[in-house]
């Protein structure tokens, strides 16, 4: 009887005991590949953006916004690190309460349906969330029928940023990328 309790008693601690070294054999592995594998070779995070191969890098960036609801552009390529300039114009005609534009550019990994959401209530900062402002690296005015405005800013790091209208109801068809490369 003792014999019989004992045999799964040690069992477990024999499989207790493999899969704690199996585990750490396996960390090491995955280690050393990530070391040995050339960052080269990895494609860009931006390479599967459809039309991506067709931008030119650019250090002005023109937009415009129209009764429709969408920017002309929604993605351009930049240089990470340099001043880039963009504008925006409003070429639409219906009057700035129904129908206005910004250009929003956020910082890479904002949840954008959430800054949307949260930029509707934002009425008193022209639709700017201040709780999301540290995920804010520019924004022009909110610019109503035949406005427009000039904003620079400079990506930080290589990667995809979002811009957005943050005009209530407009985000949804109104957001693009602006890819950033690093430096040559
Ligand atoms: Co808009």
């Amino acid at each position: 009887m003792k014999k019989l309790l004992l045999a799964p008693g040690l069992a477990l601690m024999l499989f207790i005991a493999s899969c704690g070294g199996g585990g750490e054999e396996t960390t090491e592995t995955t280690a050393s590949t990530e070391e040995t594998t050339p960052e080269e070779t990895a494609p860009p995070v931006w390479a599967d953006i459809p039309g991506i191969e067709n931008e030119e890098v650019t250090a002005m960036i023109e937009l415009t916004g129209n009764d429709q609801m969408q920017f002309n552009d929604n993605l351009c390529k930049v240089e990470a690190g340099k001043e880039i300039t963009l504008t925006l114009k409003n070429i639409g005609s219906l009057p700035a309460a129904a129908m206005s534009h910004n250009a929003v550019v956020l910082a890479r990994g904002t949840d954008i349906q959430a800054f949307g959401q949260a930029a509707v209530a934002a009425t008193e900062t022209e639709h700017i969330p201040q709780d999301y402002k540290l995920d804010v690296i520019a924004h022009t005015k909110m610019l109503g029928p035949g406005e427009s405005d000039e904003i620079t800013f400079t990506l930080p790091e290589a990667g995809v940023y979002d811009f957005l209208c943050t005009f209530p109801g407009h985000f949804a068809t109104m957001q693009g990328k602006i890819v950033a490369v690093a430096a040559e």
